[in-house]
């Protein structure tokens, strides 16, 4: 029923990635999409797509990459992206909580990657954080669309990336306690939304603290549903249906 559409499996952070799979299909997410956003997760999701049909990549730098990629790295993400099993650009954005002392070179490593989404016409999947005024400057700039990725904004800012064109990855933070997220997306329309834990990371309530999987993508839905005053099952239909035509999977 569910597509999780940004997760990070690697073996960096579980044992046995065959196990981590099989209990995702237990909780009914038949698609996982792994975000393979440096030089070692990006190798690894190409091999995970190869071994499992269910399983998909969107691959490309990290703001936190910034100082590591060479223009080579960058023809070999243009080549790596032609397998049809890659179905997006991502994640990639910019990251202003520590520091922007490599803001100039964010933007740099930031456009170049949006350029390639525009010219291999696949969508983009965006890191935005405390940075969304350069963000928007950014995207505007070229012809694409995707997700924005663990949205935790206000609602006005939704609304001026739903005038781009962009939809929401909306994960474990609208579980949390003092979390403002349901009031913002309980006005965000449903078909602008895909569910995303971005496992191992922000796993939702009741196991905040344990180490996130996509088999608790559930939680996330159940609390869509609860602000949308919808069943799971509708949340469960139209965000799997959002994320099939976002990445082009049938
Ligand atoms: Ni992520």
């Amino acid at each position: 029923m569910f597509i999780d559409t940004h997760c990070h499996l690697s073996k960096e952070y579980y044992a046995d990635i065959f196990q981590v799979l099989k209990e995702n299909k237990e909780a009914d997410v038949d698609t996982i999409i792994i975000s393979g956003c440096d030089k070692e997760s990006i190798k690894e999701s190409l091999e995970y797509i190869n071994d499992y049909s269910f399983v998909y990549a969107t691959i490309g730098y990290h703001p936190s990459e910034v100082l590591k990629v060479s223009d080579a790295d960058l023809e070999k993400l243009k080549k790596d992206l032609l397998n049809k099993k890659v179905v997006g650009v991502g994640e990639i954005g910019l990251d202003y909580h520590y520091g922007k002392e490599d803001r100039d070179k964010q933007i740099i490593l930031f456009e170049k990657q949006l350029k390639i989404a525009e010219d291999l016409k696949k969508p983009v999947v965006i890191h935005s954080r405390d940075a969304t005024k350069d963000t928007i400057d950014c995207l505007k700039k070229y012809k694409v669309t995707g997700i924005i990725h663990c949205y935790s904004g206000s609602l006005e800012t939704a609304q001026e990336y739903i005038k781009l064109g962009y939809s929401f990855g909306i994960g474990g933070v609208i579980t949390f306690k003092n979390s403002r997220l349901s009031e913002v997306v309980s006005k965000i329309p449903l078909d602008r939304i895909v569910l995303e834990t971005d496992s191992p990371y922000l796993t939702p309530h009741p196991y905040r603290g344990e180490i996130n999987s996509s088999k608790y993508l559930v939680y996330v839905a159940e609390k869509i549903a609860e602000c949308k005053n919808i069943s799971l099952e509708e949340v469960g239909k139209v965000t799997t249906e959002n994320a099939k035509n976002i990445f082009r999977i049938s």
